[in-house]
């Protein structure tokens, strides 16, 4: 199994060309099952979870092929429904493919998703809206089966209990060529939803209210194909500064979406850091030991601070001067991480949701294992800010999310190999 060995203590400058946004480019990928012909998708990452959604498209029949940062999907051929279990065990994202199967064939068979262990991750929410939208699901020894008996759905009004961001794109998915009209209240804020309508959009969907509470969608007959540019990944982007941050260096990101990251910006600067933004460029400089976060840290769905960030800003605030409080309020189990930061000397008291972070003056190398994605870019992150060697092992959860991260941090002036 690969590892990452990190050598700490160095500043970190240079400028990053942010990459495409994963949580963006999946259910756009899932999306293009819906168009029929062909789809292009510029500055799409390439990233094992991207991977495995491209293994789905051709399960299905379609043709998934890449270049560099562009996917190619044609979708003409869409002749298979089931989806095998080991696919969808693969990653989280493999059950918004039950939304445009349905929207493209009116029946799939899927199963519970994988994907990061953050607690218990149901898809209550995503059944219970595809059988007000007249879909039959059926479930037998882990398989849900899904048929809409008059071959398509049709459109409905669901109200969220949570501002779920699958459901809500699984929902959109299913509406855009749906009988009828399909409105979702209490629908995700998240920019991944609204980067999803604007793929549909150029495919011919008719939505409206995206990165509102309340989207409307006008089913439409046939989609067609089309080119689209994926948004920059807000969380790569907070993942880097934070990085840079804490090793007291500087960075300028480039092609960044500057309004969307605003949350985790506003929160960041709270750590003494400067940082200036300008259109789709953030420039950020660190000279000292960061300051404490005085306000508790609360993830909340957009436009909240993003729970996909907690990790990295914890791991950057454990080297701070005073102590810092995060509530983790999206996911269950979220702080797998904390165990490798308080073996690297980090100094973390978790009670439930809360967890406390009292400042240190240094971590040292330590022998980790990566327990989730953004666990594991946070250990990354402590292991440049930490005195000596640290080894992470299980990497494979950080190159879900993030590409080559040994080569974007060893151009930016860190040592760190895969071994
Ligand atoms: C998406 O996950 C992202 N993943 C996650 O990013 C992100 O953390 C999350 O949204 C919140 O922003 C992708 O986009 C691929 P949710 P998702 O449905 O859709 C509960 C990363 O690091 N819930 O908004 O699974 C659920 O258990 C990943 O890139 C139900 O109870 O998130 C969770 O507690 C991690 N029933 C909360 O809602 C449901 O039917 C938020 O989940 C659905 C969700």
């Amino acid at each position: 199994m690969q590892k990452f060995i990190v050598k700490g203590g160095r500043r970190l400058r240079g400028e990053l060309a942010l990459q495409g946004s994963k949580n963006s480019a999946l259910p756009i990928m899932a999306a293009t099952l819906l168009c029929g012909g062909e789809c292009r998708l510029n500055n799409c990452p390439r990233l094992t979870d991207i991977y495995s959604a491209s293994r789905i498209l051709n399960c299905v029949g379609c043709r998934c092929t890449f270049s560099e940062n562009t996917a190619v999907v044609d979708s003409s051929v869409v002749n298979e429904t089931v989806i095998s279990e080991e696919l969808m065990r693969e990653m989280r994202s493999s059950i918004i493919f039950m939304g445009a199967m349905l929207g493209r064939t009116g029946e799939c068979t899927v199963s519970v998703p994988g994907g990061c262990e953050l607690g218990p991750r149901p898809i209550d929410m995503h059944l219970a809206a595809m059988r007000k939208m007249g879909v039959d699901i059926r479930e037998s020894y882990g398989r849900i089966i899904c048929r809409a008996p008059s071959g398509k759905a049709h459109g409905a009004r669901i109200s969220l209990a949570f501002p779920s961001v699958g459901a809500t794109e699984n929902i959109i998915l299913c509406a855009v060529t749906a009988e009828g009209e399909t409105v979702i209240n209490n629908a995700a804020r998240e920019p991944e939803i609204r980067d999803l309508c604007g793929f549909l959009r150029a495919c011919g969907a008719n939505i409206k209210g995206d990165g509102e509470s309340k989207i409307i969608i006008k089913g439409a007959g046939k989609l067609h194909g089309c080119e689209y540019t994926i948004m920059a990944d807000r969380i790569v982007g907070a993942t880097y500064l934070s990085m840079t941050a804490a090793s007291r260096g500087e960075i300028i990101l480039t092609n960044a979406c500057v309004p969307e990251m605003e949350p985790f910006l506003s929160v960041l600067e709270q750590t003494g850091c400067s940082v200036y933004t300008n259109e789709n460029k953030i420039y950020l400089r660190s000279g000292a030991r960061l300051k404490a976060v005085k306000d508790r840290i609360r993830t909340m769905p957009h436009p909240g601070f993003p729970t996909d960030a907690q990790a990295v800003l914890m791991a950057a605030l454990t080297v701070s001067d005073g102590t810092s409080v995060f509530e983790e309020n999206i996911f269950d189990c979220r702080y797998r991480h904390t165990d490798a930061l308080v073996k690297m000397g980090a100094d973390i008291q978790v009670l439930g949701k809360v967890a406390i972070i009292k400042g240190t003056p240094r971590l040292h190398g330590a022998a980790v294992e990566a327990t989730d994605l953004r666990g594991g870019a946070a250990m990354v992150l402590a292991a440049l800010a930490a005195e000596g060697t640290t080894e992470i092992d299980r990497i494979s959860h950080i190159d879900r999310g993030y590409e080559k991260m040994e080569e974007t941090v060893r151009k930016l002036g860190g040592d760190m190999q895969r071994g």
